[in-house]
Protein backbone atom coordinates (compact mmCIF):
# COMPACT_ATOMS: atom_id res chain seq x y z
CA UNK A 1 0.00 0.00 0.00
CA UNK A 2 2.49 2.61 0.71
CA UNK A 3 4.52 4.13 -1.73
CA UNK A 4 4.67 1.08 -3.99
CA UNK A 5 5.67 1.37 -7.65
CA UNK A 6 2.79 1.14 -10.06
CA UNK A 7 2.19 -1.99 -12.19
CA UNK A 8 0.21 -1.74 -15.33
CA UNK A 9 -2.84 -3.17 -16.90
CA UNK A 10 -3.06 -3.57 -20.33
CA UNK A 11 -0.81 -0.58 -20.43
CA UNK A 12 -2.38 1.46 -18.02
CA UNK A 13 -0.13 2.14 -14.47
CA UNK A 14 -2.57 0.93 -11.30
CA UNK A 15 -1.88 0.77 -8.22
CA UNK A 16 -0.17 -2.52 -6.97
CA UNK A 17 -3.02 -3.86 -5.25
CA UNK A 18 -5.47 -2.99 -7.46
CA UNK A 19 -3.39 -4.70 -9.95
CA UNK A 20 -3.25 -7.50 -8.28
CA UNK A 21 -6.72 -7.94 -7.94
CA UNK A 22 -7.36 -7.36 -11.35
CA UNK A 23 -9.51 -10.29 -12.40
CA UNK A 24 -11.90 -9.93 -9.59
CA UNK A 25 -12.29 -5.77 -10.53
CA UNK A 26 -13.23 -7.26 -14.52
CA UNK A 27 -15.78 -9.94 -13.42
CA UNK A 28 -17.64 -7.22 -10.98
CA UNK A 29 -21.41 -7.12 -11.96
CA UNK A 30 -23.17 -4.43 -10.85
CA UNK A 31 -26.99 -3.57 -10.28
CA UNK A 32 -28.21 -1.75 -12.63
CA UNK A 33 -29.64 0.86 -10.53
CA UNK A 34 -25.76 1.03 -9.08
CA UNK A 35 -24.91 4.76 -10.25
CA UNK A 36 -21.09 5.22 -11.40
CA UNK A 37 -19.36 8.59 -10.81
CA UNK A 38 -15.86 7.91 -13.01
CA UNK A 39 -12.99 10.84 -13.31
CA UNK A 40 -9.18 11.09 -13.56
CA UNK A 41 -8.00 11.50 -9.57
CA UNK A 42 -8.38 15.27 -8.27
CA UNK A 43 -11.31 16.27 -10.62
CA UNK A 44 -13.91 16.50 -8.26
CA UNK A 45 -15.02 13.67 -7.21
CA UNK A 46 -15.95 13.85 -3.81
CA UNK A 47 -17.79 16.79 -4.43
CA UNK A 48 -19.93 14.61 -7.08
CA UNK A 49 -20.35 12.29 -4.76
CA UNK A 50 -21.88 14.42 -1.99
CA UNK A 51 -23.76 15.84 -4.29
CA UNK A 52 -25.32 12.39 -5.30
CA UNK A 53 -25.95 11.39 -2.17
CA UNK A 54 -27.68 14.28 -1.50
CA UNK A 55 -29.85 14.31 -3.99
CA UNK A 56 -30.59 10.63 -3.52
CA UNK A 57 -31.59 11.48 -0.25
CA UNK A 58 -33.86 14.74 -0.60
CA UNK A 59 -31.00 16.97 0.83
CA UNK A 60 -30.88 15.02 4.10
CA UNK A 61 -27.21 16.17 5.45
CA UNK A 62 -27.90 13.75 8.32
CA UNK A 63 -28.64 10.85 6.02
CA UNK A 64 -25.11 11.63 4.41
CA UNK A 65 -23.42 11.83 7.67
CA UNK A 66 -24.13 8.21 8.40
CA UNK A 67 -20.73 7.18 7.50
CA UNK A 68 -17.38 8.72 6.06
CA UNK A 69 -17.18 9.12 2.04
CA UNK A 70 -15.38 5.75 0.81
CA UNK A 71 -18.31 3.97 2.63
CA UNK A 72 -21.65 5.62 1.54
CA UNK A 73 -19.60 5.87 -1.70
CA UNK A 74 -16.95 2.85 -2.37
CA UNK A 75 -14.04 2.54 -4.62
CA UNK A 76 -14.74 0.02 -7.36
CA UNK A 77 -11.34 -1.25 -7.57
CA UNK A 78 -10.16 -0.53 -4.24
CA UNK A 79 -10.39 -4.56 -3.06
CA UNK A 80 -8.16 -5.63 -0.39
CA UNK A 81 -6.39 -3.33 1.37
CA UNK A 82 -6.96 -1.60 5.19
CA UNK A 83 -7.82 0.85 5.92
CA UNK A 84 -9.32 2.05 3.41
CA UNK A 85 -12.40 -0.03 2.92
CA UNK A 86 -12.51 -2.82 0.68
CA UNK A 87 -14.75 -1.23 -2.06
CA UNK A 88 -16.27 -4.88 -3.20
CA UNK A 89 -17.33 -6.18 0.41
CA UNK A 90 -18.90 -2.73 1.15
CA UNK A 91 -21.08 -2.68 -1.98
CA UNK A 92 -22.59 -6.09 -0.54
CA UNK A 93 -24.39 -4.42 2.14
CA UNK A 94 -25.31 -1.44 0.87
CA UNK A 95 -28.97 -0.56 -0.20
CA UNK A 96 -29.45 0.11 -4.21
CA UNK A 97 -29.03 2.72 -5.52
CA UNK A 98 -25.13 2.44 -4.66
CA UNK A 99 -23.17 4.82 -5.50
CA UNK A 100 -20.32 3.42 -6.94
CA UNK A 101 -17.16 5.84 -7.68
CA UNK A 102 -14.08 4.78 -10.09
CA UNK A 103 -10.62 6.36 -11.53
CA UNK A 104 -10.25 4.14 -13.90
CA UNK A 105 -10.38 4.87 -17.70
CA UNK A 106 -13.40 3.79 -19.52
CA UNK A 107 -11.71 1.09 -21.39
CA UNK A 108 -10.92 -0.63 -17.76
CA UNK A 109 -14.50 -0.48 -16.32
CA UNK A 110 -15.95 -3.62 -16.41
CA UNK A 111 -18.11 -4.35 -19.74
CA UNK A 112 -20.72 -5.69 -17.46
CA UNK A 113 -21.41 -1.77 -16.16
CA UNK A 114 -22.72 -1.16 -19.93
CA UNK A 115 -24.46 -3.94 -20.23
CA UNK A 116 -26.44 -3.22 -17.29
CA UNK A 117 -26.92 0.63 -18.61
CA UNK A 118 -25.83 1.56 -15.54
CA UNK A 119 -25.83 5.26 -14.96
CA UNK A 120 -22.62 7.00 -15.33
CA UNK A 121 -21.63 10.37 -14.71
CA UNK A 122 -17.89 11.48 -15.14
CA UNK A 123 -16.33 14.79 -14.23
CA UNK A 124 -13.33 16.76 -15.82
CA UNK A 125 -11.08 19.13 -14.69
CA UNK A 126 -8.65 21.08 -16.58
CA UNK A 127 -4.95 19.61 -16.66
CA UNK A 128 -3.08 22.36 -15.06
CA UNK A 129 -5.78 22.45 -12.29
CA UNK A 130 -6.12 18.75 -12.20
CA UNK A 131 -2.28 17.85 -12.22
CA UNK A 132 -1.62 20.52 -9.56
CA UNK A 133 -4.45 19.08 -7.07
CA UNK A 134 -2.58 15.75 -7.75
CA UNK A 135 0.94 16.41 -6.92
CA UNK A 136 -0.27 18.08 -3.33
CA UNK A 137 -2.17 14.84 -3.46
CA UNK A 138 0.46 12.74 -3.99
CA UNK A 139 2.76 14.42 -1.40
CA UNK A 140 -0.04 13.60 1.57
CA UNK A 141 -1.29 10.36 0.45
CA UNK A 142 0.79 7.02 1.15
CA UNK A 143 -0.67 5.16 -1.58
CA UNK A 144 0.79 7.06 -4.54
CA UNK A 145 4.50 6.50 -5.58
CA UNK A 146 6.43 9.92 -4.05
CA UNK A 147 5.58 12.31 -6.54
CA UNK A 148 9.53 14.11 -6.67
CA UNK A 149 9.97 17.47 -7.72
CA UNK A 150 7.58 19.41 -9.16
CA UNK A 151 9.50 19.99 -12.51
CA UNK A 152 9.97 16.28 -13.37
CA UNK A 153 5.99 15.74 -12.06
CA UNK A 154 4.61 17.59 -15.08
CA UNK A 155 6.84 15.19 -17.03
CA UNK A 156 5.11 12.42 -15.78
CA UNK A 157 1.87 14.14 -15.83
CA UNK A 158 2.98 14.84 -19.95
CA UNK A 159 3.54 10.83 -20.20
CA UNK A 160 0.48 9.45 -18.19
CA UNK A 161 3.30 7.64 -16.01
CA UNK A 162 0.73 8.54 -12.99
CA UNK A 163 -1.83 6.13 -11.10
CA UNK A 164 -4.39 5.68 -14.10
CA UNK A 165 -2.24 6.53 -16.45
CA UNK A 166 -2.78 9.82 -18.90
CA UNK A 167 -5.36 12.36 -17.95
CA UNK A 168 -5.30 13.08 -21.92
CA UNK A 169 -6.50 9.76 -22.73
CA UNK A 170 -9.02 9.65 -19.78
CA UNK A 171 -10.75 12.64 -20.61
CA UNK A 172 -10.82 12.03 -24.02
CA UNK A 173 -12.12 7.91 -23.44
CA UNK A 174 -15.43 9.39 -21.81
CA UNK A 175 -15.79 12.09 -24.36
CA UNK A 176 -15.48 9.27 -27.12
CA UNK A 177 -18.11 6.91 -25.46
CA UNK A 178 -20.56 9.74 -23.77
CA UNK A 179 -23.23 9.49 -26.77
CA UNK A 180 -23.09 6.01 -27.03
CA UNK A 181 -23.31 5.16 -22.99
CA UNK A 182 -25.20 8.10 -22.40
CA UNK A 183 -22.57 9.37 -19.52
CA UNK A 184 -23.22 12.62 -17.94
CA UNK A 185 -19.70 14.57 -18.82
CA UNK A 186 -19.49 17.33 -16.54
CA UNK A 187 -16.42 19.96 -15.75
CA UNK A 188 -15.16 21.31 -12.50
CA UNK A 189 -15.55 24.49 -13.64
CA UNK A 190 -18.85 24.83 -14.50
CA UNK A 191 -19.65 23.55 -10.90
CA UNK A 192 -17.92 26.39 -9.34
CA UNK A 193 -19.01 28.62 -11.53
CA UNK A 194 -22.84 27.50 -11.51
CA UNK A 195 -23.38 24.93 -8.58
CA UNK A 196 -27.06 25.10 -8.79
CA UNK A 197 -27.31 24.65 -12.77
CA UNK A 198 -25.29 21.48 -12.37
CA UNK A 199 -26.78 20.18 -9.35
CA UNK A 200 -29.92 20.22 -11.41
CA UNK A 201 -28.16 18.54 -14.20
CA UNK A 202 -27.49 15.44 -12.44
CA UNK A 203 -30.72 15.57 -10.66
CA UNK A 204 -32.54 15.46 -14.47
CA UNK A 205 -30.34 13.30 -15.35
CA UNK A 206 -30.83 10.62 -12.19
CA UNK A 207 -34.28 11.50 -13.09
CA UNK A 208 -35.07 12.74 -9.63
CA UNK A 209 -37.41 16.13 -9.24
CA UNK A 210 -36.42 18.10 -5.94
CA UNK A 211 -38.02 21.06 -4.61
CA UNK A 212 -35.98 24.61 -4.95
CA UNK A 213 -35.65 24.54 -1.55
CA UNK A 214 -34.06 21.32 -1.37
CA UNK A 215 -31.78 22.02 -4.09
CA UNK A 216 -30.66 25.16 -2.43
CA UNK A 217 -29.62 23.63 0.24
CA UNK A 218 -28.06 20.70 -1.67
CA UNK A 219 -25.87 23.47 -3.11
CA UNK A 220 -25.00 25.17 0.75
CA UNK A 221 -24.22 21.43 1.43
CA UNK A 222 -21.68 20.80 -1.11
CA UNK A 223 -19.78 24.18 -0.88
CA UNK A 224 -15.99 23.61 -0.26
CA UNK A 225 -16.17 25.54 2.94
CA UNK A 226 -18.85 23.16 4.22
CA UNK A 227 -17.50 20.04 2.76
CA UNK A 228 -14.25 20.80 4.03
CA UNK A 229 -14.92 20.91 7.63
CA UNK A 230 -17.52 18.16 7.32
CA UNK A 231 -15.94 14.87 8.92
CA UNK A 232 -18.14 12.86 6.75
CA UNK A 233 -16.47 14.21 3.72
CA UNK A 234 -13.02 15.37 3.97
CA UNK A 235 -11.38 12.07 4.53
CA UNK A 236 -10.50 12.94 8.06
CA UNK A 237 -11.13 9.45 8.82
CA UNK A 238 -8.56 7.96 6.66
CA UNK A 239 -5.44 7.71 9.10
CA UNK A 240 -2.19 9.98 9.44
CA UNK A 241 0.15 7.37 8.33
CA UNK A 242 -2.05 7.19 5.00
CA UNK A 243 -3.42 10.29 4.36
CA UNK A 244 -1.41 13.28 5.84
CA UNK A 245 -3.28 16.34 5.91
CA UNK A 246 -0.67 18.19 7.57
CA UNK A 247 1.94 17.99 4.62
CA UNK A 248 -1.70 18.70 2.48
CA UNK A 249 -5.07 18.79 3.33
CA UNK A 250 -7.33 16.69 1.31
CA UNK A 251 -9.79 19.58 1.00
CA UNK A 252 -7.13 21.78 -0.28
CA UNK A 253 -8.07 24.51 -2.02
CA UNK A 254 -10.80 24.49 -3.98
CA UNK A 255 -10.12 26.56 -6.60
CA UNK A 256 -10.03 27.12 -10.35
CA UNK A 257 -6.68 28.72 -11.78
CA UNK A 258 -4.24 28.08 -8.87
CA UNK A 259 -2.20 26.52 -11.24
CA UNK A 260 -1.11 30.10 -11.76
CA UNK A 261 1.06 29.83 -8.52
CA UNK A 262 2.88 26.65 -9.64
CA UNK A 263 3.81 26.65 -13.08
CA UNK A 264 6.36 29.23 -14.49
CA UNK A 265 5.89 30.98 -17.92
CA UNK A 266 8.21 28.37 -19.87
CA UNK A 267 6.40 25.12 -18.41
CA UNK A 268 3.05 26.77 -18.82
CA UNK A 269 4.55 27.19 -22.54
CA UNK A 270 6.33 23.65 -22.80
CA UNK A 271 3.20 22.25 -21.89
CA UNK A 272 0.82 24.15 -23.70
CA UNK A 273 2.50 23.17 -27.02
CA UNK A 274 2.58 19.13 -25.59
CA UNK A 275 -1.24 19.69 -24.85
CA UNK A 276 -2.38 20.86 -28.16
CA UNK A 277 -1.12 17.93 -29.78
CA UNK A 278 -2.10 15.51 -27.65
CA UNK A 279 -6.11 16.84 -27.26
CA UNK A 280 -6.25 18.16 -31.27
CA UNK A 281 -7.85 15.15 -31.90
CA UNK A 282 -11.20 16.08 -29.96
CA UNK A 283 -12.61 19.44 -29.42
CA UNK A 284 -13.55 18.66 -25.36
CA UNK A 285 -14.89 22.60 -24.16
CA UNK A 286 -12.49 22.73 -21.17
CA UNK A 287 -13.32 26.58 -20.70
CA UNK A 288 -10.08 28.07 -18.87
CA UNK A 289 -6.84 28.45 -20.20
CA UNK A 290 -5.30 24.73 -20.35
P1 LIG B 1 -7.63 21.05 -4.83
O1 LIG B 1 -6.49 20.15 -4.51
O2 LIG B 1 -7.37 21.88 -6.05
O3 LIG B 1 -8.09 21.87 -3.67
P2 LIG B 1 -11.16 14.44 -5.79
O4 LIG B 1 -12.35 14.43 -4.91
O5 LIG B 1 -11.43 14.01 -7.17
O6 LIG B 1 -10.02 13.75 -5.14
O7 LIG B 1 -10.75 15.97 -6.00
C1 LIG B 1 -10.20 16.72 -4.95
C2 LIG B 1 -10.16 18.15 -5.39
O8 LIG B 1 -11.49 18.68 -5.40
C3 LIG B 1 -9.37 19.03 -4.43
O9 LIG B 1 -8.88 20.11 -5.23
C4 LIG B 1 -10.47 19.45 -3.48
O10 LIG B 1 -10.17 20.58 -2.71
C5 LIG B 1 -11.58 19.74 -4.47
N1 LIG B 1 -12.90 19.76 -3.87
C6 LIG B 1 -13.44 18.88 -3.01
N2 LIG B 1 -14.68 19.25 -2.64
C7 LIG B 1 -14.93 20.41 -3.30
C8 LIG B 1 -16.05 21.30 -3.33
N3 LIG B 1 -17.14 21.08 -2.61
N4 LIG B 1 -15.95 22.40 -4.12
C9 LIG B 1 -14.84 22.64 -4.84
N5 LIG B 1 -13.76 21.83 -4.86
C10 LIG B 1 -13.80 20.73 -4.09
Amino acid sequence: LYRFPLLPVRGIPLMNHIANSWDTIWAFRPDPSDILIATYPKSGTTWTQEIVDLLLHNGDADACKRAPTPERSPFLEIVSPPPIPSGIDLMKNMDPPRIIKTHLPFQLVPPAFWENKCKTIYVARNAKDNMVSYYHFACMSKTHPEPGPWEGYISKFMRGELAWGSWYDHVKGYWKEREKRNILYLFYEDMKENPRCEVERIMNYLDLSLSDEVISRIVELTSFEIMKENPMANYSCIPTHVFDNSISPFMRKGQVGDWRNHFTPEQSKMFAEDYDKKMKDVNIPFRTLI
